[in-house]
């Protein structure tokens, strides 16, 4: 598949082309699931801030999320994709899927690309559920019934050594244990409080299968990056994920599903300057390992 991501070539100020050329670009991203500008002047994250502006939709701030990644702001609206370390596989998922809370598109920008390994994978999920529609259609009648909740244990301050290392003080936005259960109960999770201070939060049952617009469905959850990857010294991928009715989804019944996502998957390779924007609700991304030196940092649109 050479059109995903769909190619934009160019020259001069990206922020002046999304601006004057916004609803082609919409168009070729609904189409595409994903595009890639490469070839514009785009030398540093304020150039990269001043493209999202000229693209001109709200931003979806990484203070305001529930999401488990540790990320640092590097301009009000740009932050660095996720802190884990370059040996660390990021499976892959939509953002924020595992959480009430999430944006409906993400730009990504390559600063820095020297380094071997380092892809984005990009996978559409609309693909990945018509496919599963054929070789699992129980299973994904079941996430479409029932959906999914997710478990997870926040630990009391960030653990940047883990994908999944964001504190629950960071992550709820909150300073004591007593605001945290308030806003657990705002959000309908479970939880319950461990010896070390960490946080172990079951959320409510989730969608996992998303209606698009036009009729077709979508992959659209966190399943696969859960069972794959959450995995540190407070969170076991075996007790990550169930149905919404709280029964374990088990190795068998991802492997239809990760198989297919990994046959479907096309890695964004980056070249710096790059910037690319993805659909969150049709495409899935992750980070693959690396070694060398890769900046990647993203901005999400609410
Ligand atoms: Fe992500």
């Amino acid at each position: 598949m050479t059109d995903f991501p769909a190619l934009i070539t160019g020259g001069g100020d990206l922020a002046a082309f999304l601006k004057t050329n916004k609803g082609a670009v919409d168009a070729a991203l609904e189409d595409a699931g994903a595009l890639l500008f490469r070839g514009f002047d785009v030398p540093d994250p304020i150039a990269f801030d001043a493209a999202v502006e000229g693209y001109g939709e709200a931003g979806f701030t990484y203070e305001d999320s529930l999401s488990n990644a540790v990320r640092t702001n590097v301009t009000p609206r740009v932050f660095t994709a996720n802190e884990a370390p370059p040996s660390t596989e990021i499976f892959l998922h939509h953002e924020m899927a595992q959480t009430p809370l999430y944006p409906s598109k993400l730009f990504f920008y390559c600063e820095v690309a020297e380094m071997t390994g380092g892809a984005t994978p990009l996978c559409r999920s609309d693909r990945v559920a018509e496919r599963l529609a054929e070789v699992a259609p129980d299973f994904l009648a079941r996430l479409e019934a029932e959906g999914v909740r997710y478990t997870n244990v926040m630990p009391g301050d960030d653990d940047a050594g883990s994908g999944q290392g964001r504190s629950w003080r960071s992550t709820l936005s909150v300073a004591t244990s007593e605001e945290a259960e308030t806003r657990l109960m705002e959000l309908g999770y479970s939880w319950a409080w461990l010896e070390d201070g960490s946080l172990r939060v079951t959320t409510a049952a989730l969608p996992a299968v998303r209606a698009l617009r036009d009729g077709r469905r979508s992959f659209f959850n966190q399943l696969i990056a859960a069972f794959r990857g959450w995995s540190d010294s407070r969170n076991d991928p075996n007790k990550a994920i169930t149905f919404g009715e709280g029964e374990p989804i088990t190795a068998e019944d991802m492997a239809p599903a990760i198989a297919l996502a990994d046959e479907l998957t096309v890695d964004c390779e980056w070249q710096a300057g790059d910037v690319a924007l993805v659909d969150n609700f049709t495409v899935m991304h992750g980070r693959r390992p690396f070694q060398g030196k890769r900046r990647v940092l993203a901005s999400l649109v609410a």
